[in-house]
């Protein structure tokens, strides 16, 4: 029987996640689909008790149910459940269990543009996307973070609940730019620059070091004002479509046990985007 894979969120329309799965299901012969469902925060637990009943095999979560649906799981891995986020859960045997592929996908997305050991880095940004990201990155031997915010004392508290004192330092937007030029990769994990406000940027990044990598987690637009600055210093640049793809592709792992192409997933997203792809 067709197996049933979804995501559920609020809003939803502008998803491309149907688009990159039932791609790699075709790809792979796999008799499945994927749909989007629009899910009010009011109707959370009714859906998620639904995808149960209804035996749907996995599905993704976003926007704004990632915090709010754990307690409505059976059981939660431990990672998701110490960023205190589920993007991803999978139904087998009667039990929804939920997991965290933003944080690992990153990781992995970074490491197509650069090695991560040992590597000093900017993070701008404490929220949620900042909280998986930060918490798989400072897992990388010989990271360590500096975390620039908006609102310093999420980034201090942040560090506190994650005990990361002996990697992560809390930097001011001052400190931030006198120590830009030590920097080998910046991070960019908040929301500035995403469209409509496309003009925005979270940093000047006047002195930024030679050589270095600015990965920018937005991808519409697919160049933000942060990564065209970056590229015209001569910057390694690269935008949120691979971390996309890549927590896609954990997902996939997980509901599956197959390994759905990455690179494909991609180019998809790209061409979506109205970008070209090498
Ligand atoms: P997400 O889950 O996408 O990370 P979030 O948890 O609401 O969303 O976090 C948004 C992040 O973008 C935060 O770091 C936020 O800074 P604050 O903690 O100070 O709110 C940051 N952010 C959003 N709009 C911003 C702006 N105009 N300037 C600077 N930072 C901004």
């Amino acid at each position: 029987m067709k197996k049933l894979y979804g995501v559920i969120g609020c809003p939803i329309q502008q998803t491309m996640s149907p688009l990159i799965h039932n791609d790699a299901f075709l790809h792979l012969g796999m008799d499945a689909y994927y749909h989007a469902f629009h899910v009010e925060p009011k109707d959370l637990e009714t859906a998620v008790k639904g995808m149960k009943a209804l035996g749907v095999s996995g599905f993704n979560v976003t926007i704004p149910h990632k915090e709010a649906i754990i307690p409505m799981l059976d059981e939660v891995d431990e990672h998701a459940l110490k960023i205190g986020a589920v993007n991803t859960v999978v139904h087998k045997n009667g039990i929804l269990k939920g997991y965290n592929t933003d944080g690992p996908g990153y990781v992995q997305a970074l490491k197509r543009v650069t090695t991560t050991n040992d590597k000093r880095m900017l993070i701008i940004g404490a929220g949620g996307a900042a909280r998986a990201i930060i918490y798989s990155l400072v897992q990388e031997p010989g990271v360590t973070a500096d975390i620039l915010n908006r609102t310093p004392g999420k980034a201090i508290s942040l560090i506190e609940e994650f005990s990361f004192h002996n990697r992560c330092r809390a930097v001011t937007m001052e400190e931030a730019v006198r120590s830009l030029p030590t920097y080998d990769v910046v991070v960019q994990t908040t929301s500035v620059g995403m469209h409509p406000l496309v003009e925005e940027t979270p940093i000047s990044l006047s002195s930024l070091k030679k050589n270095a990598v600015v990965s920018d987690i937005i991808y519409n637009p697919l160049e933000t004002k942060l990564l065209k600055e970056a590229r015209l210093k001569g910057a390694v640049v690269q935008n949120g479509v691979q971390m996309f793809a890549y927590q896609a592709a954990l997902a996939f792992q997980h509901w599956t046990g197959n390994v759905p192409d990455v690179d494909r997933m991609e180019t998809l997203v790209t061409k979506r985007l109205g970008g070209t792809s090498c």
